[in-house]
Formats: structure tokens, C-alpha cells, sequence
């Protein structure tokens, strides 16, 4: 056989440029396949603002320069930042944590309200949570949580409004870090929306646990700390410890006797919101001896958030808390100013929220009849100056101790009690990535994003959790019923009130 001259002579210069050129080609690819995954991966910084149910997540889009460094960016901070974090060696550190924390004995009571982590997961104490119960409840979250040997792995289903997301796992690393070598393997679906999900009616043969921000008695939902507790970016509202001492210090600017003789109100009413609709025919000082004021957070940003500042809001004697499209963030920097809070009786509950009981730590305020309800509250407390001003302070107290350190103890005692229920053993789902704190930090915005987690950010001495109480159905019965016949005795009292009194 003979070998045609020209396939063995092919010359060594065809080879170099098309070698070359493959590359190239080769390279292109594959910066297209990693800006194609850059685009494609979810990251705890998701952001939408669309309508319920909306939170898909959509591609990012990257500016054409800024792509490259963008998109390894997005790379970096998800699948780089934990990586390089392990290969330190903090093991010993956390050694020592753990070693520290357990010789630490003294511990305090938990608050009375945490009794309700007993009541919210009592639901699941003769069935146990098994892995189809979580699974399940898929179809409701935004994104799974599992901590698998005190480290945190996330899977992300939906984009979540804002940085509710990101400090809401913020959250949950820094109490990882408060309380080394001590919180369980868990594995749990959460939801980044206002309004609770799981019905009682539509659930009780299979009650599906969910974590989320509130809850109600028709609700299986059970709550958990909302993100502002580590700060709220995109209303300049600072985190709880610094925003807290703020509106302490704002509500003493002025004496209770010269505060102005109004109940007060300043937010957004257009949440879809039947109470702040309403709330907005109260704006009438001779009337109702209300002020109203609509706050557009829009305008607010753009004049650097000069009029919406919390801390000088605490100059009326009143302040109404009014629920927004479910529970609001609200209420907590309603009640630190001291004045004496007039909450309109609200439909949804947060953790803390129900540890305060009316005409102790707030005034009742019906729902059914906003204005004039406003109107006796303010009457009642130009009545009785000091036991208003008591109240106030009770209210004031009441958030002065809810201080970071019993957040993240509920957190804490909320996930060890769940995880006792568990009847498997929590591994990393596949698809779920592991966050850290450098990876949230990478993550973050230049502005407030940034500043709010270094601000949170736990220094490394182990904490020891508050003592849990044990379970108590019959006490929390009493509570409920405590405080229905409180709002009935309110109600007879605006009914004989109805004739306008004379302010003085
Ligand atoms: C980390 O520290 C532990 C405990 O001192 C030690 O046994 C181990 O070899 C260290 N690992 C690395 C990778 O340095
Ligand atoms: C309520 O009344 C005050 C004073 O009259 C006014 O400045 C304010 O804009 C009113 N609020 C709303 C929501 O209309």
C-alpha cells in the first residue's frame, strides 16, 4: 500500500494556529459555561419584590464589562469563600469554646414566653418530624436549612424580598458561633413571606412544620426571629442592640408631661392592609386624637432617610402599632420609646410578641372600631397619667430585656427541641451549598448590607443559653384567657366612653 505523500507531509505551521485556535475557542466556552452557571446560581442575596407567590429566581443579568469580574464574583463568594475558611484550622479554638461553655453553669431562666416553643412543636410530639414531613413542606419554603456538624448548608428555592434571606442566615450562623459544639443536626424548611401557610383545617391529618416570621392559632407555622433583629438595609433601620438604645435615648429627649397629647402613627399604608386602610380616617386630632402620617420609603431612601429615623418618633404620648400585610417589625421600636403603645389587636403573632399582655405592657386597641377605640385609649390615659406612663414603661422594659442574647437563645431552643423531634438524621441535600460567614460577608453590599453584619457580627466567647421552663399547656390556656377578658373589659370601657370627654 502506498501512503499518500501529502497526509504524511502535512506541515508542523498548520498545527500551531489551529491548536491555538481551539484553545481560544475551548477558552471561550468556557467563560460562556461559567457566566452561563454564574447566572444560574442562587446565592442568599436574592432579592424580589413581586407579588405572592413570586419568589422564582430569576438569571442574573451582569453588565457587559463588568462581566467577567462580576460572574467569578458570584463564584468566588459561593463556592470559594467556606472552602478556604475549612482549611483552618479552628478546631482547637472551638475546642477550648466548648470546653469554656460547659463550665459555665450559671445560666439564667428563659423568659416566660419561650414556653411557647413547647406549644408550637407540640403538634409533632407524638408523630416525630420525619424526612417526608420536611420534604413536604417543600412546597411551601423558600429555602432548607440544614445544620450537619455546626456547619450550615442552605438550599434555595425561591428568591426572598430583599436581605430577609441573608440576615436571616446570618442569624443563624452567628448563634452557630455563639454556641460552639452545641446546637443539633437539624434539617428544616423555612419561609421568607409575611403571612403564615400551613392551615390547621387543610393540615391536621399531616401537620407540615415550616419555620417563617409569625404565626396565628389557625396555623401550624411555627415562628421564628424576623431578619431586622441583625438590621434592615433598605430602611436604614439599624440592628436591634444599636437601633434599640437609639429610641430609649429618643423617647427621653422629652418628659412624659411634655409629650404631645396625641396618639401617633407613621408608616406605610398601602401593604394591603385592612387596619392601616382604616387607620387612615383616625387622622383627626379634635375627633380621635390622632395623627397619621403616610410614609413612602421610595422618597424616604432618596432624601437619605431623614424624616423616617425611629429615635425621633417618641415624642407623643401614644403610639399605635397597626399590622402591615401580616405581623410587622414594627412593634419592637414602637414599644422601646416608653410612651404608652396602643395596639390595634393584631391577627398574627411573632415569637416575642406573645409575651406581652394588654393594660401590662400595652394598651388594647379594637379592631373593629379603630378611631374610636383610639380616641378612649387616649382619653383613658389622660385620666390616669402615671398608670399610662407605667404601661409605657413596662412596654419599654418588656423589649429592653428581649436583648440579642435571649434571641438567639429562642433560636436555640427552638432548633434543639425541633431537632429532638427529627426522626432521621439531617445530611446536606445535594443540591445545597454551604454558607458561611465569609460567604454572606462576600456576598453583601457595599452600604448597609455590609456595615449590619460586621455590626452582628458574634465575637468568639461561647455563649451558655438561658434555662428553658418545661412545657405548660394549662398556663398558656390561662394566658389566652387572660387576655381575651382583658380586650372584653376594653371594650365595654370605649362603649361607656363614647360620649366625648373634654381633653384636658
Ligand atoms: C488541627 O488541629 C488539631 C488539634 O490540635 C490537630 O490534631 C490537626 O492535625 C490540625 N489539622 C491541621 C490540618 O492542621
Ligand atoms: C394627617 O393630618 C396631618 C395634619 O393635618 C397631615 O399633615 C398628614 O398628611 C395627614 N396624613 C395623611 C395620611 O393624610
Amino acid at each position: 500500500m502506498r501512503i499518500s505523500p501529502r497526509t504524511t507531509a502535512r506541515s508542523p505551521s498548520y498545527i500551531l494556529p489551529s491548536v491555538i485556535g481551539l484553545c481560544c475557542l475551548s477558552l471561550l466556552f468556557m467563560l460562556y459555561k461559567v457566566n452561563d452557571f454564574a447566572t444560574q446560581t442562587r446565592t442568599v442575596a436574592g432579592h424580589n419584590l413581586e407579588p405572592t407567590p413570586w419568589h422564582l429566581f430569576k438569571p442574573k443579568t451582569f453588565n457587559h464589562d463588568a462581566l467577567p469580574s462580576r460572574a467569578y464574583k458570584l463564584l468566588q463568594c459561593s463556592y470559594l469563600a467556606c472552602r478556604y475558611r475549612n482549611q483552618g484550622n479552628d478546631t482547637e479554638e472551638e475546642e477550648e469554646h466548648r470546653r469554656s461553655a460547659t463550665s459555665v453553669a450559671k445560666a439564667p431562666k428563659c423568659p416566660e414566653f419561650f414556653r411557647w416553643i413547647h406549644q408550637d412543636l407540640e403538634p409533632w410530639a407524638k408523630t416525630k418530624i420525619s424526612k417526608a414531613h420536611v420534604e413536604e413542606a417543600k412546597r411551601y419554603a423558600a429555602f432548607r436549612v440544614v445544620i450537619s456538624q455546626g456547619k450550615l448548608y442552605v438550599d434555595l428555592y425561591y428568591a426572598c424580598v430583599q436581605s430577609r434571606a441573608m440576615f436571616t442566615i446570618w442569624g443563624l450562623l452567628q448563634m452557630l458561633k455563639r454556641y460552639p459544639g452545641r446546637v443539633p443536626d437539624v434539617d428544616f424548611m423555612f419561609d421568607c413571606m409575611d403571612k403564615p401557610s400551613i392551615k390547621k383545617t387543610e393540615h391536621v391529618a399531616k401537620p407540615l412544620p415550616l419555620l417563617r416570621y409569625c404565626t396565628n392559632d389557625d396555623h401550624f407555622d411555627i415562628p421564628f426571629p424576623d431578619w431586622s433583629f441583625w438590621g434592615w438595609p433598605e430602611t436604614n433601620i439599624e440592628p436591634w442592640t444599636e437601633e434599640f438604645q437609639a429610641i430609649k435615648l429618643g423617647g427621653q429627649e422629652t418628659t412624659w408631661r411634655k409629650k404631645e397629647l396625641l396618639a401617633y402613627w407613621k408608616g406605610n399604608p398601602d401593604v394591603g392592609s385592612h387596619v392601616r386602610e382604616e387607620l387612615l380616617n383616625c387622622n383627626d386630632s379634635k375627633t380621635y386624637r390622632a395623627q397619621i402620617m403616610r410614609q413612602d420609603w421610595d422618597e424616604e431612601a432618596k432624601a437619605g432617610f431623614k424624616q423616617s429615623e425611629l429615635s425621633k418618633q417618641c415624642n407623643h404620648r401614644y403610639k399605635i402599632y397597626a399590622e402591615g400585610y401580616a405581623w410587622s417589625v414594627s412593634l419592637k421600636y414602637i414599644l422601646s420609646c416608653g410612651s404608652l403603645a396602643l395596639v390595634i389587636t393584631p391577627e398574627y403573632e411573632d415569637f416575642f410578641s406573645r409575651g406581652l399582655f394588654p393594660k401590662v405592657n400595652y394598651w388594647p386597641i379594637s379592631p373593629n372600631a379603630i378611631c374610636p377605640s383610639i380616641k378612649s385609649a387616649v382619653d383613658w390615659g389622660h385620666g390616669h397619667l402615671a398608670e399610662a406612663q407605667a404601661i409605657g414603661r413596662r412596654g419599654q422594659q418588656y423589649m429592653e430585656n428581649l436583648n440579642m442574647d435571649r434571641v438567639y437563645d429562642y433560636m436555640f431552643h427552638l432548633i434543639t427541641k425541633y431537632s429532638k423531634l427529627q426522626d432521621f438524621k439531617p445530611v446536606p441535600p445535594r443540591n445545597a451549598m454551604e454558607v458561611c460567614a465569609d460567604s454572606v460577608l462576600c456576598l453583601a453590599d457595599d452600604s448597609k448590607q455590609r456595615e449590619y453584619l460586621e455590626k452582628t457580627r458574634e465575637n468568639s466567647v461561647p455563649a451558655t443559653p438561658c434555662t428553658l421552663q418545661p412545657p405548660d399547656s394549662n398556663l398558656i390556656k390561662k394566658w389566652k384567657k387572660e387576655k381575651k377578658d382583658v380586650f372584653q373589659t376594653v371594650e365595654d370601657m370605649n362603649l361607656v366612653n363614647e360620649i366625648p370627654g373634654p381633653l384636658p
